[in-house]
């Protein structure tokens, strides 16, 4: 299949046109959103859904978010809409946040994973909101990277993965923020977080109240846990280098990897200390940390990295979503050099 670009820096009508008769044919079209590009089809046909599973490389027990433009689309979705869904709507949406109830008989079975809940998000992209709004649909959407790799911030990323797999590729250029939507279950009594994102655990508690955390978002799942959220027992993120985070002070981290033939993840500002680095980000301003970090491990694989080190982000605010990606494209592997210090 011949995989077509349409930018909508020039053709914004083309590629809302183009992209609209498509997902209503059953197609499925990469597009941008403010978090990372999605790949996306109508959430409501399952032989539409099925194909961003095919395309994806995606295990069929992952259940995919559904995208709205508007919140009248949210109550035929869901069995009933929580209170503090309807606060943290109000303050979050249009935006990362990606939130999980009761599914209604409306959405199909492939689309949720086979689970009797669904995860919605109104994204704030504006062509995105356009597109939803002008094809009539609403989009299932997971991001749009093949199963396992990290999540595309741009379209040449899509077209790395999607190339020859799907018709349509809308390029939006670079994502704003960079790391996937805030993922938070509202099917018990207490809410839940399932994936950190840019809207933080301090300003969700801030709005409603405590919140637990999953297990999953920090520890790696054990052989027998159940996965609150499916796509955590995945491997994920994982570019094709092995990757170790190291935990300690700059320099405790330049005479670590001094005398290693390997490609160090360092911050913005270290890189003058190593032979072989990538940067993700400032270390103070983990918004930027988050913005490149995805880029960052599709750098690595492109520079032929097979060993690299990472420095350890701040797991406050946005941290906690950039620590929680991290970990994962390293398999959990951490040295803590703070520790060997202490003991
Ligand atoms: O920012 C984002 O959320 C992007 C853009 C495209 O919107 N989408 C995205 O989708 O990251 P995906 O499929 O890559 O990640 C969705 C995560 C998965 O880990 C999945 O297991 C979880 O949300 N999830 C979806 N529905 C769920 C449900 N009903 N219960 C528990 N977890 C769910
Ligand atoms: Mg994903």
């Amino acid at each position: 299949m011949e995989t077509k670009v349409i930018s909508i820096k020039t053709e914004y009508e083309n590629a809302l046109k183009t992209a609209g008769r498509l997902l209503n044919e059953g197609c499925v079209v990469a597009i941008p959103t403010e978090t990372v590009y999605g790949l996306a089809a109508n959430a409501l046909n399952p032989d539409a859904v099925k194909k961003i599973f095919i395309a994806k490389g995606r295990p069929g027990d992952n259940p995919l978010i559904v995208h709205i433009s508007d919140l009248s689309q949210l109550q035929p979705l869901v069995k009933s809409i929580p209170g503090k869904v309807k606060i943290m709507a109000e303050k979050f949406w249009p935006g990362p946040l990606t939130m999980i109830m009761e599914k209604s008989d409306i959405v199909p079975d492939v689309t949720s994973g086979g689970l009797d809940t669904v995860a919605i998000r109104m994204p704030e992209n504006a062509y995105a909101r356009d597109l939803i709004h002008t094809s009539g649909l609403v989009l299932a959407a997971p991001s749009a990277n093949l199963s396992g790799s990290p999540s595309p911030t741009n379209a040449k990323y899509v077209f790395d993965d999607m190339n020859g797999r799907i018709p349509l590729i809308i390029d939006g250029g670079p994502c704003d923020i960079g790391v996937e939507s805030t993922v938070i279950s509202f099917t018990n009594d207490k809410p839940r977080l399932l994936r950190p994102g840019k809207v933080t655990v301090e300003e969700i508690e801030d709005l409603i109240g405590e919140i637990s955390i999953d297990d999953a978002v920090l520890n790696q799942l054990k052989d027998n846990e159940k996965a609150s959220s499916p796509g955590m027992k995945y491997k994920h993120y994982a570019p094709k280098a092995d990757i170790s985070i190291v935990k300690g002070s700059l320099q405790d981290f330049i005479d670590y990897t001094s005398d290693k033939d390997s490609f160090v993840l360092c911050f913005e500002g270290e890189e003058d200390n190593f032979k072989n680095a990538v940067t993700f980000g400032l270390a103070d301003d983990t918004l930027s940390e988050a913005n490149r970090l995805f880029d960052a491990l599709r750098e690595l694989d492109e520079k032929g990295a097979k060993t690299v080190y990472a420095r350890c982000p701040d797991t406050k605010g946005v941290g906690l979503a950039v620590y929680n990606r991290l970990i994962r494209s390293a398999g959990f592997k951490i040295i803590d050099l703070q520790s060997k210090e202490n003991s």
